[in-house]
């Protein structure tokens, strides 16, 4: 029997509530893979483009997304972190090198957020440096009040407002990936 979502979830002194549940993030995630069946399907030959999930956070998305996909991929995850431990993002992370090579290849990055848009920006230098031939870029989330980057995605799962959020693989300091649901923060009193 499956269980009902937690409707809330706590981190030390933070509460964060449900926003999204797992029925609705999954129903999403379908419609984003059609979306992507439909542009790399009829491209499906040779050796198809390279799916980049953005670790840790965008695993979860990852693992709900590639069992729809109907055409050839290979997968280079890709370690970036730009947030430490806190809740404010910092400027631009550092971008490791693949370990397939990306001349010539089209690229599907996988995000769980977009936030400040600051990683979009330092992946996307680092990617067309090495000139793939596309950077395709797809977000669970997208937070358009806080983006100031100038790479958007061109497929978000969810346009959500200002607060924190958790779970589905997104954490707080490590915490609350495991969450079934996204979860947001519940603003504190002053
Ligand atoms: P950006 O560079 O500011 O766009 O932020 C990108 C990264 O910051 C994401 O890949 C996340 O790891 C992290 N991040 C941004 N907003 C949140 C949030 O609300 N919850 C958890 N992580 C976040």
């Amino acid at each position: 029997v499956p269980k009902p979502p937690l409707t809330h979830y706590r981190i030390d002194d933070k509460t964060f509530e449900l926003l999204y549940p797992k029925a609705v993030i999954q129903e999403r995630v379908t419609e984003l893979a059609a979306i992507l069946n439909q542009r790399f399907e009829s491209k499906n030959e040779g050796r198809g483009p390279i799916l980049m999930p953005v670790l840790t956070g965008a695993l979860m998305f990852f693992g709900e997304l590639v069992p729809l996909l109907h055409f050839g991929y290979e997968i280079a995850p890709i370690k970036i972190s730009s947030y430490g431990s806190g809740m404010i993002s910092g400027g631009l992370p550092a971008i490791p090198e693949s370990h397939i090579p990306v001349g010539g290849r089209d690229i599907i990055i996988l995000e769980d957020i977009v936030d400040s848009g600051n990683t979009a920006i330092a992946l996307h230098a680092k990617l067309r440096e090495q000139n793939c031939a596309s950077v395709y870029f797809a977000s669970l989330l997208f937070k358009p009040h806080a983006f100031k980057g100038t790479i958007r995605p061109d497929w978000a799962g969810f346009e959500i407002g200002d607060a924190f959020v958790i779970g589905f693989g997104l954490d707080y300091a490590e915490r609350g990936r495991h969450l079934r649901g996204i979860y947001q923060l519940v603003a504190q009193p002053a």
